[in-house]
C-alpha cells in the first residue's frame, strides 16, 4: 500500500485528480469506480478544469458509482445521480449512458443490484476505484458489519452516517434516507486499483483504525489492506492520529 500525506487538503485533491487523469489517459479504455460526498467535490472540480483546458478527454471513459440512496429518483437534487451530473457528468465529454449510478428508485431493488453487478462485469470490471471513508469506517455505504465478500445490495444506513450526510438534507438526519444501494466490499476489492482519499481532522480516528486497527468486517475500510494495489492520499489533519501512533508515509515524496 502506498500512503501519501500532503500538507493541505488541496494538495491531496490535486494528487488524487492526477491519478484519476492518468487512468483516463491510459492505453486501455478506463472503467472508473466513482464516489460522491464532500471529499470528491474538489477532485471532480480539478478534473473538470483539466477537461476545460483541453487536456483530459472523457470520451473513452465509463464509470460506475459506488452507491445511491433508496427512494430518491435520479432527478432528486439529493440523489447521487444528480450529484454526479452536477459535479462531473454534465461538464465533461463522457458519452451519455456511460456514467452509471445504481437506481435507488427501482421497483425491484434486489434486481437492480444484480443488474448493476452484471453491468460492471459486462464492461470488463472496474479499473481504478475511488473511495472516501465515512466516520463509521464505511467504503461505499458498507456500514459495519459488512462481509468482505459482499456484493451490490440494499443496506440500512448507520445513524452516524445519516448525521454525517445530513448537510444535504437541511441538517436533519431524519430526512436522510434510511436505506441505500451500495457496491459490496467484495465488488470493490475486485477493482484493479483502489484510491482512498481522506481529509480533515474528523477523519483522523477512523483513518488510523482503517490503516492500523485489526482487519475486521466491523470496519469495512480495513478490507483495502487485503488488496495488493492501493494508494491512500491523506492530508496532514486526516493523518494526525495515524502519525502520532508512530506510522510514517511510505511514498518516496514523503520520505
Ligand atoms: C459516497 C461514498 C461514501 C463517502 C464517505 C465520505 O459515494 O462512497 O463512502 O465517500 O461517506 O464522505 P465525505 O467525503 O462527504 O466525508
Amino acid at each position: 500500500m502506498k500512503i501519501i500525506v500532503t500538507d493541505t487538503p488541496d494538495q491531496a485533491f490535486q494528487r488524487a485528480a492526477d491519478m484519476i487523469a492518468e487512468e483516463i489517459r491510459g492505453p486501455q479504455a478506463s472503467i472508473l469506480g466513482l464516489a460522491t460526498g464532500r471529499t470528491m467535490e474538489s477532485i471532480y472540480r480539478i478534473l473538470v478544469q483539466q477537461h476545460d483546458a483541453g487536456t483530459l478527454d472523457f470520451s473513452g471513459t465509463t464509470s460506475f458509482n459506488l452507491d445511491e440512496y433508496v427512494g430518491l429518483p435520479p432527478t432528486d437534487p439529493n440523489s447521487y445521480s444528480h450529484y454526479m451530473q452536477e459535479h462531473l457528468f454534465s461538464h465533461v465529454n463522457m458519452p451519455a449512458g456511460q456514467g452509471h449510478v445504481p437506481d435507488g428508485s427501482a421497483e425491484d431493488l434486489d434486481a437492480e443490484c444484480a443488474r448493476y453487478e452484471a453491468a460492471i462485469r459486462a464492461a470488463g470490471g472496474l479499473g481504478l476505484q475511488l473511495l472516501g471513508i465515512g466516520e463509521t469506517g464505511h467504503i461505499g455505504f458498507n456500514e459495519p458489519p459488512s462481509a468482505f465478500d459482499s456484493r451490490t445490495r440494499v443496506v440500512h444506513l448507520d445513524d452516524v452516517t445519516r448525521r454525517q450526510n445530513s448537510g444535504m438534507f437541511g441538517d436533519d438526519p431524519e430526512r436522510v434516507p434510511e436505506r441505500a444501494l451500495t457496491m459490496g466490499v467484495g465488488t470493490i476489492l475486485e477493482a484493479r486499483h483502489l484510491l482512498l482519499v481522506a481529509v480533515g481532522d474528523n477523519k483522523a480516528a477512523i483513518v488510523d483504525e482503517a490503516l492500523n486497527g485489526p482487519i475486521s468486517e466491523a470496519v469495512s475500510a480495513t478490507a483495502i489492506r487485503l488488496h495488493d494495489d492501493v494508494t491512500v492520499i491523506l492530508d496532514a489533519a486526516a493523518a494526525r492520529i495515524w502519525r502520532q501512533n508512530g506510522h510514517l508515509p511510505n511514498s518516496p515524496e514523503n520520505l
